[in-house]
């Protein structure tokens, strides 16, 4: 199977099996299958955080479980839950058109429901773990139902326990999330507020600004294949930045604690000169140097190569080693 249109760096590779589950039975009867109990496997999502590295020798499975339902609401919140396959960004429309808070400044990030809670996606100040309630998955190993607390879930930047001790081990089926009937706005991360300007400020009016923002800077996988941000934003000892600001006295920062803070990736890499920088077909992003595109039929290698040298650069250059947010596979 061609994995080409299943994943958005659009590499030419390929799968040896796919399959689909559209309902929690039969993800449970596909386990108990030959093929999934003696090959590997991989659970995808939208494929928009891979780097296939070469050809997939095993079963790539998907989850079509596709519902949004509400679960029990009181006067101020409302808890609902979606299946797995559900488009992230079909979910955000859902939650902002009934005028429910909570993941407007997560619109238009790509992907699917059951992704989103392995990875706690995050923009503009929020990230996924804010407004999960609970995450139910299916133990590979017996089929059995198991449900995750947001606090067993472990989250951190970008991280979770199914990337850890859980890895492969749990399936996720559905994400329940708490949403406000009130909600409360977070506009102070980056230009959000600014690029607002004017306008009445509401659910709506942020989900459209952030779509802006993101289509701005952010290429369309369909005209550039790639996978949003390629290196998360490492996070620093305040003595160590102290020193960089010395010698950069412009390097951005985000806030952590009081003894680290978060160097936005795409400054060191641009101040590097990596910006529009090819290797073979790969290429750094015009618009924001921490996005890798297939600018021209790149293979695999092409993206691993320039993202090996841009790590090369930036720890010779800062003494900072920034790590890959995209999975390689
Ligand atoms: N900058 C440059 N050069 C560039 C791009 C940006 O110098 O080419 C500077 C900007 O001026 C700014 C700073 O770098 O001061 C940060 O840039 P930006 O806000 O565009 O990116 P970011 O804040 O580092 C993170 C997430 C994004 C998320 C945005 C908005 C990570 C790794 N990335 O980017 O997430 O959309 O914040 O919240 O945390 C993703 O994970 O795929 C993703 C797109």
């Amino acid at each position: 199977k061609s994995l080409q249109q299943l994943h958005t760096f659009h590499l030419s590779v390929l799968a040896r099996w796919f399959a689909e589950y559209q309902s929690i039975e039969e993800l449970i009867d596909l386990l108990k299958t030959d093929l999934l109990r003696e090959n590997p496997f991989l659970q995808i999502g939208g494929g928009s955080n891979l780097l296939f590295t070469s050809d997939y020798e095993g079963v790539i499975l998907h989850s079509k479980i596709k519902f949004i339902e509400v679960v029990s609401e009181t006067s101020e919140y409302v808890t609902v839950k979606a299946g797995s396959g559900v488009v992230w960004d079909d979910f955000v429309k859902y939650s902002v058109s009934n005028g429910w808070g909570g993941v407007e400044n997560l619109s238009l990030i790509p992907g699917e429901v059951g992704a989103s809670a392995v990875q706690n996606i995050g923009a503009y100040g929020v990230e996924v773990k804010d407004i999960i309630l609970q995450v139910e998955a299916i133990e590979v190993a017996t089929g059995q139902e198991r449900t995750f607390t947001t606090a067993e879930c472990m989250y951190g930047y970008r991280d979770s326990i199914f990337k850890k001790e859980m890895k492969g081990k749990y399936i996720i089926t559905s994400v329940i999330y708490l949403l406000r009937k009130n909600p409360v706005y977070h506009l102070d991360y980056g230009n959000l507020r600014h690029a607002i300007g004017n306008k009445n400020i509401n659910l709506q009016t942020i989900r459209d600004t952030v779509i802006e923002i993101r289509k701005s800077k952010l290429p369309d996988p369909d005209d550039y294949g790639n996978a949003g941000s390629f290196f998360m934003n490492p996070v620093i000892p305040v003595s160590q930045y102290n020193l960089l600001k010395e010698k950069y006295p412009e390097i951005p920062f985000y806030p952590v604690d009081t003894q680290s803070v978060k160097v936005p990736a795409a400054w060191l890499i641009d101040k590097a000169g990596w910006k529009n920088k090819m290797l073979g077909g790969a290429a750094v992003h015009d618009k924001q140097c921490l996005v890798l595109i297939n600018k021209d039929n790149a293979v695999a290698k092409d993206i691993i190569d320039l993202a090996q040298n841009i790590v090369d650069s930036v720890k010779s250059l800062y003494g900072i080693t920034i790590k890959p947010e995209v999975n390689y596979i």
